[in-house]
């Protein structure tokens, strides 16, 4: 794992456009997609840049059950809203929120995956550890699959929401083995509540108990996060 720590998520989302760029002028043809707040300053920086991605094709790492794609807290609004709008590309991809057949789902998922393997995958970081919304205890072979949320993650998303009782239960969410595919993971983490589940991900063992410790069995992750995320490494 390359471990880069930086002041605050604004450097944090500079390095992480570099780390773009790279893959960019590098050849990426597919770009992993995240949603939250932490890719937000990363995805302000690809906006601004230069690159273009209209011949690129782009896989989001999950979605809500049960939301429509112009619902304000789908994943699919969200990343029209910070980038698609102003970076488009050839084709994007995020599970559907409204097929309610969640067999059919996966496998169309997962179909998606496997004709557009991805070059750069861009994780954020559940407090309980969680990556996509593969949550702890989540068997890591498992492809696309539909999640229960947790108690920890629908608080946690409550922000976003008028109340905890709107967030929604369910979503669809690549598996841990999907995402580590990905020829290069990059993953940011920002803030003090992230410290925890960054110490964890790092220095601790590869356990179904903090899901983004199975990045360390891949060989080409670069982990972004700010001091206040960094500060309970060793
Ligand atoms: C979002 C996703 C989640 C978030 C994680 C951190 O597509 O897959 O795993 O990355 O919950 O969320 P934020 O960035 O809001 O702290």
């Amino acid at each position: 794992m390359n471990v880069i720590i930086v002041k605050d998520r604004a450097e944090g989302g500079k390095k992480g456009f570099e780390v773009f760029e790279n893959a960019y002028r590098n050849g990426a043809q597919v770009f992993g997609l995240a949603t939250g707040s932490t890719p937000v300053t990363t995805y302000e920086q690809l906006t601004k840049s230069d690159l273009d991605f209209s011949q690129m094709t782009s896989v989001n790492l999950d979605e809500y059950v049960g939301l429509a794609p112009d619902h304000p807290q789908s994943y699919h609004y969200f990343m029209q809203k910070h980038l698609f709008d102003q970076k488009p590309f050839a084709q994007s991809y995020v599970p559907d929120g409204l097929n309610s057949d969640a067999a059919a789902e996966m496998k169309r998922y997962d179909q998606i995956i496997a004709d557009n393997p991805i070059d750069l995958q861009i994780l954020g970081l559940g407090q309980n550890g969680h990556i996509g919304f593969n949550e702890p205890g989540t068997d890591p072979a498992l492809g696309t699959h539909k999640v229960a949320l947790t108690e920890s993650t629908i608080k946690a998303n409550s922000r976003f929401f008028d109340n905890e009782a709107e967030v929604p239960r369910y979503a669809y969410s690549m598996g841990i083995a999907s995402i580590l595919k990905s020829k290069h993971i990059l993953l940011e983490a920002y803030g003090p509540e992230k410290a925890a589940a960054v110490k964890a991900m790092i220095e601790g063992p590869v356990t179904t108990d903090v899901p983004a410790s199975f990045l360390q069995r891949h060989d080409q992750v670069t982990i972004i996060i700010d001091e206040a995320a960094a500060s309970q490494l060793s």
